[in-house]
Protein backbone atom coordinates (compact mmCIF):
# COMPACT_ATOMS: atom_id res chain seq x y z
CA UNK A 1 0.00 0.00 0.00
CA UNK A 2 1.41 3.15 -1.15
CA UNK A 3 1.33 6.12 1.61
CA UNK A 4 -0.97 8.07 0.95
CA UNK A 5 0.24 11.97 -0.26
CA UNK A 6 -3.20 13.46 -0.62
CA UNK A 7 -6.11 13.81 1.90
CA UNK A 8 -9.86 14.84 1.95
CA UNK A 9 -9.88 17.92 4.40
CA UNK A 10 -13.34 18.81 4.03
CA UNK A 11 -16.56 17.79 2.36
CA UNK A 12 -19.86 19.59 1.29
CA UNK A 13 -22.86 19.43 -1.07
CA UNK A 14 -25.55 21.31 -2.69
CA UNK A 15 -28.78 20.68 -3.49
CA UNK A 16 -32.11 22.01 -5.10
CA UNK A 17 -34.60 22.83 -3.03
CA UNK A 18 -37.43 21.74 -5.04
CA UNK A 19 -38.15 17.51 -4.88
CA UNK A 20 -39.79 15.91 -7.30
CA UNK A 21 -41.54 12.10 -5.74
CA UNK A 22 -42.16 9.25 -8.50
CA UNK A 23 -45.80 10.58 -8.17
CA UNK A 24 -45.62 14.14 -9.96
CA UNK A 25 -44.70 12.06 -12.87
CA UNK A 26 -48.61 12.16 -13.65
CA UNK A 27 -48.81 15.80 -13.33
CA UNK A 28 -46.63 15.93 -16.68
CA UNK A 29 -48.47 13.33 -18.50
CA UNK A 30 -45.52 10.97 -18.36
CA UNK A 31 -47.09 7.40 -18.28
CA UNK A 32 -45.26 5.65 -15.09
CA UNK A 33 -46.19 3.98 -11.69
CA UNK A 34 -44.14 4.37 -8.48
CA UNK A 35 -44.15 0.81 -8.06
CA UNK A 36 -42.33 0.56 -11.58
CA UNK A 37 -39.72 3.24 -11.39
CA UNK A 38 -38.70 1.75 -7.15
CA UNK A 39 -38.65 -1.87 -8.49
CA UNK A 40 -36.56 -1.18 -11.37
CA UNK A 41 -33.92 1.48 -9.76
CA UNK A 42 -34.47 2.12 -6.06
CA UNK A 43 -35.76 5.91 -6.70
CA UNK A 44 -38.60 7.42 -5.27
CA UNK A 45 -37.40 11.20 -5.54
CA UNK A 46 -35.01 13.62 -6.99
CA UNK A 47 -34.43 17.34 -6.38
CA UNK A 48 -35.10 19.22 -9.58
CA UNK A 49 -33.41 22.61 -9.65
CA UNK A 50 -35.99 25.08 -11.07
CA UNK A 51 -34.19 28.85 -9.72
CA UNK A 52 -30.59 27.04 -9.65
CA UNK A 53 -28.13 26.94 -11.64
CA UNK A 54 -25.12 24.71 -11.89
CA UNK A 55 -22.42 27.02 -10.60
CA UNK A 56 -25.38 27.51 -7.65
CA UNK A 57 -25.17 24.21 -6.49
CA UNK A 58 -21.34 23.91 -7.05
CA UNK A 59 -20.95 27.15 -5.18
CA UNK A 60 -22.83 25.76 -2.26
CA UNK A 61 -21.00 22.36 -2.16
CA UNK A 62 -17.74 23.94 -2.49
CA UNK A 63 -18.32 26.46 0.33
CA UNK A 64 -19.73 23.67 2.75
CA UNK A 65 -16.44 21.91 1.98
CA UNK A 66 -14.09 24.34 1.84
CA UNK A 67 -15.36 25.51 5.39
CA UNK A 68 -15.03 22.23 7.09
CA UNK A 69 -11.71 22.23 6.00
CA UNK A 70 -10.75 25.43 6.95
CA UNK A 71 -9.70 27.10 3.53
CA UNK A 72 -10.64 30.22 2.15
CA UNK A 73 -10.94 30.52 -1.51
CA UNK A 74 -7.75 32.65 -1.70
CA UNK A 75 -6.10 29.34 -0.85
CA UNK A 76 -7.04 27.65 -3.60
CA UNK A 77 -4.67 26.35 -6.01
CA UNK A 78 -6.60 24.20 -8.24
CA UNK A 79 -10.45 23.50 -8.96
CA UNK A 80 -10.66 20.47 -11.14
CA UNK A 81 -14.64 20.04 -11.68
CA UNK A 82 -16.58 16.62 -13.38
CA UNK A 83 -19.66 17.62 -15.24
CA UNK A 84 -21.97 16.43 -18.16
CA UNK A 85 -24.42 19.55 -17.63
CA UNK A 86 -22.10 22.85 -17.73
CA UNK A 87 -24.32 26.35 -17.56
CA UNK A 88 -22.91 27.32 -20.29
CA UNK A 89 -20.45 25.48 -23.30
CA UNK A 90 -17.99 27.39 -23.53
CA UNK A 91 -16.19 28.59 -20.80
CA UNK A 92 -15.95 25.93 -18.69
CA UNK A 93 -18.35 25.15 -15.36
CA UNK A 94 -14.93 25.40 -13.37
CA UNK A 95 -14.16 29.03 -14.33
CA UNK A 96 -17.54 30.23 -13.60
CA UNK A 97 -17.48 28.38 -9.94
CA UNK A 98 -13.96 29.72 -9.59
CA UNK A 99 -15.22 33.48 -9.96
CA UNK A 100 -18.75 32.34 -7.97
CA UNK A 101 -15.79 31.44 -5.09
CA UNK A 102 -13.42 34.60 -5.90
CA UNK A 103 -10.95 31.91 -6.06
CA UNK A 104 -8.60 34.44 -7.62
CA UNK A 105 -5.43 32.35 -7.62
CA UNK A 106 -6.60 29.02 -8.84
CA UNK A 107 -6.44 27.52 -12.51
CA UNK A 108 -9.20 26.01 -12.98
CA UNK A 109 -10.80 23.15 -15.72
CA UNK A 110 -13.56 20.64 -16.19
CA UNK A 111 -12.93 16.92 -16.63
CA UNK A 112 -15.84 15.57 -18.80
CA UNK A 113 -15.85 11.70 -17.54
CA UNK A 114 -20.02 11.67 -17.17
CA UNK A 115 -20.99 9.72 -13.87
CA UNK A 116 -17.24 9.18 -12.72
CA UNK A 117 -16.42 12.51 -13.10
CA UNK A 118 -15.62 12.93 -9.39
CA UNK A 119 -13.26 9.92 -9.11
CA UNK A 120 -11.72 11.15 -12.36
CA UNK A 121 -11.74 14.35 -11.12
CA UNK A 122 -10.11 13.66 -7.11
CA UNK A 123 -7.38 11.30 -9.38
CA UNK A 124 -6.30 14.36 -11.27
CA UNK A 125 -6.12 16.56 -8.46
CA UNK A 126 -4.25 14.17 -6.75
CA UNK A 127 -1.57 13.54 -9.03
CA UNK A 128 -1.24 17.57 -9.16
CA UNK A 129 -0.49 17.62 -5.71
CA UNK A 130 1.94 14.49 -5.71
CA UNK A 131 4.12 16.38 -8.36
CA UNK A 132 4.05 19.30 -6.77
CA UNK A 133 2.06 21.79 -9.25
CA UNK A 134 -0.54 22.22 -6.33
CA UNK A 135 -1.07 21.99 -3.02
CA UNK A 136 -5.16 22.56 -1.92
CA UNK A 137 -7.27 21.59 -4.94
CA UNK A 138 -10.91 21.60 -5.06
CA UNK A 139 -12.79 19.12 -6.47
CA UNK A 140 -16.10 19.08 -7.36
CA UNK A 141 -19.02 17.07 -9.00
CA UNK A 142 -21.98 18.91 -10.58
CA UNK A 143 -24.98 18.12 -12.26
CA UNK A 144 -28.21 20.17 -14.04
CA UNK A 145 -29.32 16.61 -15.53
CA UNK A 146 -33.10 18.15 -15.51
CA UNK A 147 -31.58 20.67 -18.40
CA UNK A 148 -30.44 17.63 -20.90
CA UNK A 149 -33.46 15.61 -19.58
CA UNK A 150 -36.07 14.67 -22.36
CA UNK A 151 -39.26 14.92 -20.30
CA UNK A 152 -41.46 12.99 -23.02
CA UNK A 153 -38.84 10.41 -22.49
CA UNK A 154 -40.56 8.17 -19.72
CA UNK A 155 -37.25 5.59 -19.84
CA UNK A 156 -34.53 7.82 -19.07
CA UNK A 157 -36.64 10.96 -17.24
CA UNK A 158 -37.43 9.31 -13.98
CA UNK A 159 -33.95 8.46 -13.32
CA UNK A 160 -32.01 11.86 -13.40
CA UNK A 161 -31.41 14.66 -10.78
CA UNK A 162 -29.53 17.57 -9.61
CA UNK A 163 -26.97 18.55 -7.29
CA UNK A 164 -23.62 18.58 -6.22
CA UNK A 165 -20.77 17.58 -3.94
CA UNK A 166 -17.51 18.71 -3.62
CA UNK A 167 -14.46 18.10 -1.05
CA UNK A 168 -11.11 20.05 -0.55
CA UNK A 169 -7.90 17.89 -1.40
CA UNK A 170 -4.42 18.81 0.29
CA UNK A 171 -1.23 16.98 0.85
CA UNK A 172 -1.07 14.90 3.46
CA UNK A 173 1.02 15.08 6.86
CA UNK A 174 -0.31 12.47 8.42
CA UNK A 175 -0.75 9.09 6.96
CA UNK A 176 -3.97 9.54 5.78
CA UNK A 177 -5.77 10.20 2.75
CA UNK A 178 -5.66 8.49 -0.74
CA UNK A 179 -4.47 4.93 -0.81
CA UNK A 180 -5.43 3.47 -4.52
CA UNK A 181 -6.72 5.17 -7.55
CA UNK A 182 -7.98 3.29 -10.73
CA UNK A 183 -9.05 4.68 -14.04
CA UNK A 184 -10.65 3.10 -17.42
CA UNK A 185 -12.77 4.28 -19.83
CA UNK A 186 -13.81 2.79 -23.80
CA UNK A 187 -15.20 4.70 -26.17
CA UNK A 188 -16.39 2.05 -28.71
CA UNK A 189 -19.55 1.81 -26.58
CA UNK A 190 -19.78 5.48 -25.99
CA UNK A 191 -23.40 5.34 -28.32
CA UNK A 192 -24.97 3.22 -25.78
CA UNK A 193 -25.50 6.57 -23.38
CA UNK A 194 -24.87 9.66 -25.11
CA UNK A 195 -26.23 13.25 -26.17
CA UNK A 196 -26.15 12.83 -29.90
CA UNK A 197 -26.82 17.00 -31.16
CA UNK A 198 -25.73 19.88 -29.77
CA UNK A 199 -21.93 19.01 -30.07
CA UNK A 200 -19.73 20.50 -33.06
CA UNK A 201 -21.05 17.31 -35.35
CA UNK A 202 -24.33 18.07 -35.10
CA UNK A 203 -24.79 21.35 -33.70
CA UNK A 204 -28.23 22.69 -32.27
CA UNK A 205 -31.05 23.07 -35.65
CA UNK A 206 -34.88 23.30 -36.04
CA UNK A 207 -34.18 19.01 -36.75
CA UNK A 208 -32.09 18.79 -33.86
CA UNK A 209 -34.80 20.55 -31.30
CA UNK A 210 -37.69 18.58 -33.38
CA UNK A 211 -35.94 15.36 -32.81
CA UNK A 212 -35.24 15.86 -29.12
CA UNK A 213 -31.70 14.13 -29.94
CA UNK A 214 -30.08 16.80 -27.52
CA UNK A 215 -31.66 15.06 -24.88
CA UNK A 216 -29.78 11.90 -23.36
CA UNK A 217 -30.21 8.85 -25.02
CA UNK A 218 -29.39 5.41 -23.30
CA UNK A 219 -29.79 2.04 -24.34
CA UNK A 220 -31.17 1.14 -20.04
CA UNK A 221 -30.16 -2.57 -20.84
CA UNK A 222 -26.61 -2.41 -22.29
CA UNK A 223 -25.76 0.37 -19.75
CA UNK A 224 -26.98 -1.89 -16.67
CA UNK A 225 -24.62 -5.13 -17.70
CA UNK A 226 -21.72 -2.76 -18.29
CA UNK A 227 -22.17 -1.17 -15.19
CA UNK A 228 -21.89 -3.95 -13.05
CA UNK A 229 -19.15 -5.84 -14.69
CA UNK A 230 -17.13 -2.17 -14.53
CA UNK A 231 -18.09 -1.30 -11.01
CA UNK A 232 -16.97 -4.73 -10.09
CA UNK A 233 -13.47 -4.33 -11.90
CA UNK A 234 -13.01 -1.45 -10.67
CA UNK A 235 -13.60 -2.52 -6.59
CA UNK A 236 -11.28 -5.21 -7.21
CA UNK A 237 -8.55 -2.92 -9.02
CA UNK A 238 -8.59 -0.52 -6.18
CA UNK A 239 -8.63 -2.91 -3.32
CA UNK A 240 -5.83 -4.85 -3.99
CA UNK A 241 -4.02 -1.84 -5.02
CA UNK A 242 -4.26 -0.90 -1.63
CA UNK A 243 -3.63 -4.49 0.03
CA UNK A 244 -7.26 -4.85 1.34
CA UNK A 245 -9.97 -6.65 0.84
CA UNK A 246 -13.54 -5.95 1.03
CA UNK A 247 -13.57 -6.97 4.92
CA UNK A 248 -11.63 -4.02 5.36
CA UNK A 249 -13.97 -1.32 4.08
CA UNK A 250 -16.23 0.72 6.51
CA UNK A 251 -18.06 1.65 3.77
CA UNK A 252 -18.54 1.13 -0.12
CA UNK A 253 -19.74 4.30 -1.40
CA UNK A 254 -21.10 3.59 -5.27
CA UNK A 255 -22.34 5.93 -8.09
CA UNK A 256 -26.18 6.25 -7.07
CA UNK A 257 -28.14 4.94 -10.59
CA UNK A 258 -29.49 2.04 -9.53
CA UNK A 259 -30.15 -0.35 -6.26
CA UNK A 260 -29.77 -3.29 -8.59
CA UNK A 261 -26.42 -2.04 -10.14
CA UNK A 262 -25.32 -0.96 -6.52
CA UNK A 263 -26.45 -4.58 -4.85
CA UNK A 264 -24.77 -6.66 -7.51
CA UNK A 265 -20.99 -4.27 -7.19
CA UNK A 266 -21.20 -4.73 -3.68
CA UNK A 267 -21.41 -8.40 -4.01
CA UNK A 268 -18.98 -8.81 -6.15
CA UNK A 269 -16.48 -6.85 -3.97
CA UNK A 270 -17.86 -9.23 -1.32
CA UNK A 271 -19.17 -6.29 0.67
CA UNK A 272 -22.50 -6.53 2.68
CA UNK A 273 -25.35 -3.56 2.07
CA UNK A 274 -24.85 -2.76 5.87
CA UNK A 275 -21.55 -1.68 4.63
CA UNK A 276 -23.02 0.34 1.56
CA UNK A 277 -24.27 3.63 1.53
CA UNK A 278 -27.24 3.82 -0.57
CA UNK A 279 -29.46 7.02 -1.05
CA UNK A 280 -30.41 6.61 -5.12
CA UNK A 281 -34.00 6.66 -3.30
CA UNK A 282 -33.75 10.13 -2.09
CA UNK A 283 -31.26 12.04 -5.20
CA UNK A 284 -32.08 9.95 -8.39
CA UNK A 285 -28.96 9.70 -10.57
CA UNK A 286 -27.17 12.64 -10.32
CA UNK A 287 -24.12 11.82 -12.18
CA UNK A 288 -20.99 12.95 -11.68
CA UNK A 289 -22.59 14.56 -7.94
CA UNK A 290 -23.49 11.29 -6.83
CA UNK A 291 -20.24 9.63 -4.88
CA UNK A 292 -19.41 13.11 -3.21
CA UNK A 293 -23.10 13.80 -1.84
CA UNK A 294 -23.12 10.69 -1.00
CA UNK A 295 -19.77 10.67 1.05
CA UNK A 296 -20.80 14.24 2.34
CA UNK A 297 -23.98 12.61 4.04
CA UNK A 298 -22.20 9.90 5.50
CA UNK A 299 -19.40 11.76 7.32
CA UNK A 300 -22.01 14.05 8.50
CA UNK A 301 -24.56 11.26 9.64
CA UNK A 302 -21.24 10.13 11.38
CA UNK A 303 -21.41 6.65 9.03
CA UNK A 304 -17.85 7.68 8.66
CA UNK A 305 -15.27 9.74 10.40
CA UNK A 306 -11.66 9.85 11.05
CA UNK A 307 -9.75 6.36 10.44
CA UNK A 308 -12.66 5.07 8.32
CA UNK A 309 -11.43 3.43 5.58
CA UNK A 310 -13.67 3.86 2.03
CA UNK A 311 -13.87 2.68 -1.33
CA UNK A 312 -15.28 4.90 -3.31
CA UNK A 313 -16.78 3.42 -6.81
CA UNK A 314 -18.70 5.04 -10.30
CA UNK A 315 -19.62 4.36 -13.72
CA UNK A 316 -20.93 6.54 -16.60
CA UNK A 317 -21.27 7.31 -19.88
CA UNK A 318 -18.06 7.44 -22.00
CA UNK A 319 -17.78 4.06 -20.34
CA UNK A 320 -15.72 5.78 -18.41
CA UNK A 321 -15.14 4.14 -14.89
CA UNK A 322 -12.95 4.51 -12.04
CA UNK A 323 -12.77 3.69 -7.79
CA UNK A 324 -10.85 4.84 -5.23
CA UNK A 325 -9.85 3.64 -1.76
CA UNK A 326 -9.19 6.76 0.89
CA UNK A 327 -8.48 6.53 4.71
CA UNK A 328 -10.15 9.68 6.41
N1 LIG B 1 -42.48 3.41 -16.51
C1 LIG B 1 -43.16 2.36 -16.96
N2 LIG B 1 -42.73 1.58 -17.97
C2 LIG B 1 -41.55 1.91 -18.53
C3 LIG B 1 -40.79 3.01 -18.11
C4 LIG B 1 -41.30 3.79 -17.06
N3 LIG B 1 -40.67 4.86 -16.57
N4 LIG B 1 -39.68 3.08 -18.87
C5 LIG B 1 -39.71 2.06 -19.74
N5 LIG B 1 -40.86 1.35 -19.54
C6 LIG B 1 -41.32 0.17 -20.25
C7 LIG B 1 -40.72 0.05 -21.62
O1 LIG B 1 -41.47 0.80 -22.54
C8 LIG B 1 -40.82 -1.45 -21.86
O2 LIG B 1 -42.13 -1.73 -22.25
P1 LIG B 1 -42.42 -2.84 -23.42
O3 LIG B 1 -41.84 -4.12 -22.87
O4 LIG B 1 -43.90 -2.80 -23.51
O5 LIG B 1 -41.68 -2.33 -24.61
C9 LIG B 1 -40.60 -2.05 -20.48
O6 LIG B 1 -40.84 -0.99 -19.54
C10 LIG B 1 -39.24 -2.61 -20.26
O7 LIG B 1 -38.30 -1.64 -20.69
P2 LIG B 1 -36.76 -1.88 -20.51
O8 LIG B 1 -36.03 -0.65 -20.95
O9 LIG B 1 -36.38 -3.16 -21.16
O10 LIG B 1 -36.67 -2.04 -18.93
P3 LIG B 1 -35.50 -2.53 -18.06
O11 LIG B 1 -35.95 -3.65 -17.24
O12 LIG B 1 -34.22 -2.68 -18.81
O13 LIG B 1 -35.32 -1.30 -17.07
C11 LIG B 1 -33.92 0.61 -16.75
C12 LIG B 1 -35.00 -0.03 -17.59
C13 LIG B 1 -34.45 0.87 -15.36
C14 LIG B 1 -33.50 1.92 -17.39
C15 LIG B 1 -32.74 -0.36 -16.67
O14 LIG B 1 -32.35 -0.81 -17.94
C16 LIG B 1 -31.56 0.26 -16.00
O15 LIG B 1 -31.58 0.54 -14.81
N6 LIG B 1 -30.47 0.47 -16.74
C17 LIG B 1 -29.31 1.12 -16.20
C18 LIG B 1 -29.31 2.45 -16.74
C19 LIG B 1 -28.86 3.50 -15.80
O16 LIG B 1 -28.90 3.40 -14.60
N7 LIG B 1 -28.47 4.57 -16.43
C20 LIG B 1 -28.10 5.72 -15.74
C21 LIG B 1 -27.09 6.46 -16.48
S1 LIG B 1 -25.58 5.60 -16.55
C22 LIG B 1 -25.03 5.55 -15.09
O17 LIG B 1 -25.23 6.41 -14.31
C23 LIG B 1 -24.39 4.35 -14.72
Amino acid sequence: MKRPIVYFAGTGRGVPATVMTNFDFAKIGIETTDEWIVERTGIKERHIAKTESATDLAACASRSAMEKAGVHPGELDIIVLGTASPDRLLPSAAVDLQAALGASRAAAFDIGAACSGFIYSATVAESMIAVGNADTALVVGVEKLSAITDWTDRSTCVLFGDGAGAAVLKRSKHGKGILSTFVRSDGTLGDLLCRPSGGAARPFSTDVLADHSQFIKMNGREVFKNAVRSMSEASTRALDAAKLTGADIDLMIPHQANIRIIEATAKHANISMDKVYVNVDRFGNTSAASVPIALDEAVEKGTIGEGSTVLLVAFGAGFTWGSMVVRL
